[in-house]
C-alpha cells in the first residue's frame, strides 16, 4: 500500500511517501524558520498561510522524486492533532479531500502518536511492547507502549516540556529561534563544573516531570553573575552564557534519564524508545544509551532528522491504522489538544 504523509501541525510543512512493501519511498521537509525568527517564536496565522502555499508543492515534489503520479496513491495520512489549528486545517483539509478525488482511504493521524512510532522506520525498529519518551516542544511524556494505539501514561510534565524549557532559557540567552538546538550548540562550550542546577522531581517517587523552575534557576544565575554593573569582557559574557547552558542541559538530560531508569525498572520493559524534537539532541542519546546499557536494557531512536517535525512519521503511522482497517469519514477536523487516552488500539 502507498501511503501519503502530511505533517503541519506547526511550523514545518513535511510530506513522504511511505510503500509498506518498500519502506520509506521519498520525505521532503521545508522548514518555517526565516518567517518565525524575526519574531522569536512561531506566529500561527504565518504558519497557516505559509502550509498553504507549500503543501500541494511539496505533494508534487515527493511524487516526482520516485516517479510515481497522483493516482498511484493508496491511502493519504494527514496529521490532524495536536497542534496550531489553523495549521492542522491545511493538512486535514488537503488531505482529507485529495483521499475524496482519489476515492482511497483517508487517516487523521495522532502527531504524538507519529513521534512515538518514528523509530518503527529505522532499520533497527523496536518490538512492542517498549517504554517511550516523548519529549518535544508541546509534549514530556513517559508511555507504556503495549501496540499501536495501546498506551499507559506513566508520567508527564505538569508544567513546561523539556522543549519548552529550553526555548525559554535560550531566549532568555539571547539565542535566536528555534532555542532548543541553539543552546545545545552552546552548551558544548560550557564548563559543566562551574553551576550545578537541581535535578526536579527526583528526589520524591513517581514519573512525572516540571521543568518550569529550571528555567528560573537560569534567569536568576545569569542575573547573579551578570548584574547591570557588571565588569565582564564580551568573551567572559559569552563563556558565562555557555556555562548556564551546560548546566541547564545538564540537568535537564539527567532528570530524563533518572526517570526513565525508574520507568525500566517499574515496568520490567528493556526497551526504551526516545522520540520527539529534544530527542535529536547529541547528549541526551549518547547519556540515555550509557544509562540503559547498565540496566541491561536498549534505547532506541529515530535519525535525527525524523526526530523533529516531519512527514514520513505520519505516513508510517498512518499506514499502521489504515493496514488495521481505520479509516475516517467524509469530513476532517482539528484537535488541537486531542489526548493519548482517546486513541483506539488497532
Ligand atoms: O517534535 P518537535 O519538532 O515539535 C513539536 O512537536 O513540538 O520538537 C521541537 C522541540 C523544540 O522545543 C526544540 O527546541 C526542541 O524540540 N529541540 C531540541 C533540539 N532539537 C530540537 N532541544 C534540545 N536539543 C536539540 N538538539
Ligand atoms: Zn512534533
Amino acid at each position: 500500500m502507498l501511503v501519503l504523509g502530511i505533517e503541519t501541525s506547526c511550523d514545518e510543512t513535511g510530506v513522504a511517501l511511505y510503500d509498506s512493501d518498500a519502506g520509506l519511498l521519498s520525505h521532503t521537509l521545508y522548514s518555517q524558520i526565516e518567517i518565525h525568527a524575526e519574531f522569536g517564536g512561531v506566529v500561527p496565522e504565518l504558519a497557516s498561510r505559509d502550509h498553504v502555499r507549500k503543501t500541494l508543492p511539496l505533494i508534487s515534489e515527493v511524487l516526482a522524486n520516485v516517479g510515481l503520479k497522483q493516482d498511484q496513491i493508496e491511502g493519504v495520512a494527514y496529521t490532524a492533532g495536536p497542534g496550531l489549528v489553523g495549521a492542522l486545517l491545511v493538512g486535514a483539509a488537503i488531505g482529507r479531500s485529495l483521499a475524496w478525488a482519489l476515492d482511497v482511504p483517508a487517516l487523521a493521524v495522532h502527531h504524538m502518536e507519529g513521534h512515538l512510532l518514528a523509530p518503527m522506520l529505522e532499520k533497527d525498529a523496536p518490538e512492542f511492547p517498549f517504554v517511550a519518551l516523548l519529549v518535544s516542544g508541546g509534549h514530556t511524556q513517559l508511555v507504556e507502549v503495549l501496540g499501536v494505539g495501546q498506551y499507559r501514561l506513566l508520567g508527564e510534565s505538569l508544567d513546561d516540556a523539556a522543549g519548552e524549557a529550553f526555548d525559554k532559557t535560550a531566549k532568555m540567552l539571547g539565542l535566536p529561534y528555534p532555542g532548543g538546538p541553539e543552546l545545545a550548540r552552546l552548551a558544548e562550550l560550557g564548563d559543566s563544573g562551574r553551576f550545578r542546577f537541581p535535578r526536579p522531581m527526583t528526589d520524591r517517587p513517581g514519573l512525572d516531570f516540571s521543568f518550569s523552575g529550571l528555567k528560573t534557576f537560569a534567569l536568576n544565575t545569569k542575573y547573579k553573575e551578570l548584574p547591570d554593573n557588571h565588569k565582564l569582557d564580551e568573551r567572559q559574557v559569552k563563556q558565562l552564557k555557555a556555562d548556564i547552558a551546560r548546566a541547564f542541559e545538564d540537568a535537564v538530560i539527567d532528570t530524563l534519564v533518572i526517570k526513565c531508569r525508574r520507568a525500566i525498572k517499574e515496568t520490567g520493559c528493556k526497551r526504551l524508545v526516545l522520540a520527539g524534537g529534544v530527542s535529536a539532541n547529541k547528549r541526551l542519546r549518547e547519556k540515555m544509551q550509557e544509562a540503559l546499557k547498565k540496566e541491561g536494557g536498549q534505547t532506541y531512536y529515530p535519525r535525527p532528522e525524523f526526530c523533529t517535525d516531519n512527514g514520513a512519521m505520519i505516513a508510517y503511522a498512518g499506514w499502521r491504522r489504515l493496514k488495521a482497517g481505520q479509516n475516517e469519514p467524509l469530513r476532517f477536523n482539528a484537535e488541537p489538544r486531542w489526548k493519548f487516552s482517546d486513541l483506539l488500539a488497532v
